[in-house]
């Protein structure tokens, strides 16, 4: 059985993030993945205070944050899924600034002791599972995926839970309609990157 944790960034309930994240899980769902979906706007999960103490931790599993919210269990089902859907909107040029406090909070993924410049990843992510990449934006969807930092900060957050990014769904024109449905197109679009996601 694939198992696939969806992890959502979004403010709206409904908006055009929740309705791609959700034609996901249907499409996932319908072949025969089981899928557990994390709305961050719901979810308890502090900032990052950078007291670096999960880096300094030499395991190859990740490091124990001295905060004790929903992220150790958090940690725990991006171990157990076997894939991944990472979704964020756009707002002023990256993720929301929700899926951003998650994305710091996976320091724990690397090992980062004071007298070294820059972290390297611990070996619990050595082994590749894959991830599809969600956003939305009110520019065209071609230029936000290059012109935004969205696209590049969720590639990132995959990689660091050790994942590598095999399809992205980056919907553009979405913000002069507030009951905006996804098009027919997308859905299509949706099929086959559910496909990649379990193939
Ligand atoms: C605070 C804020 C900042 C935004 N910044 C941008 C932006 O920099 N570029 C852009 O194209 N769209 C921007 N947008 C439009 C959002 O990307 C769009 O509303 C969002 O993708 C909708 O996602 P949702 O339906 O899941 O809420 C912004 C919207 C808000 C509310």
């Amino acid at each position: 059985m694939n198992k696939i944790l969806a992890i959502n960034g979004s403010y709206r309930d409904g908006g055009i993030t929740d309705q791609a994240v959700n034609a996901l899980v249907k499409a996932l769902e319908s072949a025969g993945a089981e899928v557990e979906v994390i709305l961050l706007r719901k979810y308890p999960i502090e900032f990052c205070r950078n007291c670096r103490e999960c880096t300094l931790q030499p395991s190859e599993s990740p490091g124990k944050c001295v905060q004790h919210d929903g992220m150790e269990a958090l940690i725990k089902k991006i171990a157990q899924a076997d894939g991944y859907i990472l979704a964020a909107p756009t707002n002023f040029g990256s993720v929301t600034a929700i899926f951003k406090r998650f994305m710091e909070r996976l320091i724990v993924y690397a090992y980062w002791p004071w007298d070294k410049n820059s972290p390297e990843f611990r070996k619990t992510n050595a082994h590749k599972k894959k991830a599809i990449l969600v956003s939305s934006c009110a520019a065209p969807g071609m230029l936000g995926r290059f012109m935004y930092g969205t696209h590049k900060q969720l590639k990132m957050t995959a990689q660091t839970i050790g994942a590598n990014t095999v399809g992205t769904l980056f919907t553009g024109l979405i913000a002069k309609d507030p009951q905006l449905k996804l098009a027919n197109n997308i859905h299509r679009k949706i099929q086959r990157l559910s496909v990649k996601l379990l193939g």
